[in-house]
């Protein structure tokens, strides 16, 4: 089946054609350098810029794939969690373009699509998943810090999450404090790489926690203290780049143990990961070495993929048509606060 996905519950504007498992486009327009000089997301301009960006960009998905809309068979949009205003201008143009064609609308929640964007590739998406459930995965951005086990197709049970802030705010925060651009994550991963990450010991907060949850805004204040005791830290490069890696190294320890950790109490045999944080080069590399390390399987989500996109929620979509999910009427409204079941 050939079905298009748009994608607009955040910073991002982005569209995809998706046919029987395989991506055939997925266009992304970042909104990042806009929303840089006041620090973070701002929800208005966000929805301006969607609703600007938005038509380019699916008609540019669909020219990539080389479709018509009249090709065609379903429409779905990220419904829920997000902003407000940001959702609502993705979600109603695709329920307007599905109403339009008389073919089925899918709202889509945008977490449990970030599960399947590690299965995106080449081969149809689904062919790879249902090889590894079921997994444990950990979903990191800059809203939210999730594991999740993955137990069958369209089936997950939540095992924990952050329960203040999400890693890839605690970067930013962190960034911030050092006088870093927004978003501070990719500037700390490049800062960090010649830097020594024992050099300042940061707490790890929850890391022995027995539940799978996370927490990031302690580790958020110690830098805070840190920082206001040591001032003239900040005008030495090299201490700089020591406090992003050990910065840096304390989120990844947590992030990668408390995976582990759950893997093997899961006795699952595959690990999973995607969101904005995955880009991190430690972190990536972290979970490759303690993946090896328990015997388990990694699959973590292509760069481009990590942050957000419309492909994953085409490829959910997709399989929630195919296995008869039921299709939220074209009444049905956004849900910004719809967190993972
Ligand atoms: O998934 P995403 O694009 O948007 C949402 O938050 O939903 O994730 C953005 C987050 C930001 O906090 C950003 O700083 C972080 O992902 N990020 C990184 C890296 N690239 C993006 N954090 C650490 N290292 C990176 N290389
Ligand atoms: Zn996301």
């Amino acid at each position: 089946m050939i079905l298009l996905a748009l994608e607009t519950s955040c910073d991002e504007t982005s569209a995809a054609v998706v046919r029987d498992g395989i991506v055939l486009a997925n266009v992304v327009s970042s909104q990042i350098k806009l929303h840089a000089e006041y620090g973070g997301v701002v929800p208005e301009l966000a929805a301006r810029e969607h609703l600007k960006n938005l038509l380019p960009v699916a008609q540019a998905a669909l020219a990539e794939a080389a479709v018509s809309p009249q090709q065609l068979e379903a429409v779905a949009a990220t419904q829920g969690p997000g902003l407000g205003i940001a959702l609502l201008i993705g979600f109603k143009a695709a329920q307007s373009v599905a109403f339009a064609l008389n073919k089925p609308f899918l709202g889509i929640n945008h977490h449990e699509a970030h599960l399947y964007s590690p299965w995106i590739g080449g081969r149809p998406a689904a062919a790879d998943f249902e090889k590894f459930q079921p997994n444990v995965s950990l979903i990191v951005s800059g809203g939210h810090t999730l594991l999740v086990l993955v137990s069958s197709e369209l089936k997950h049970r939540v095992l924990g999450g952050t329960i203040d802030d999400a890693a890839g705010e605690c970067f930013d925060k962190t960034g911030k404090l050092m006088g870093l651009a927004y978003p501070a994550g990719p500037v700390i991963d490049r800062l960090a790489e010649p830097g020594n990450p024992p050099a300042y010991d940061f707490p790890r907060p929850l890391l022995h926690d027995p539940t799978d949850d996370f927490s990031f805004s302690g580790l958020k204040t110690s830098v805070r203290y840190f920082i206001r005791d040591h001032p003239a830290l900040l005008d030495d490069p090299r201490k700089v780049r020591d406090l992003c890696a050990s910065v840096q190294a304390a989120i990844v320890e947590v992030l990668v143990k408390k995976t582990i950790r759950a893997a093997k109490r899961e006795g699952v045999r595959c690990v999973t990961a995607s969101g904005g944080v995955t880009c991190n080069r430690a972190l990536r590399h972290e979970l490759e070495r303690a993946c090896k390390k328990n015997g388990l399987v990694l699959r973590l989500a292509e760069k481009h993929l990590c942050t957000d996109n419309a492909a994953m929620i085409g490829i959910l979509a997709e399989r929630k048509f195919l296995a008869n999910s039921p299709l939220p009427a074209l009444a049905e409204e956004i849900r910004p606060g719809w967190e993972l079941a």
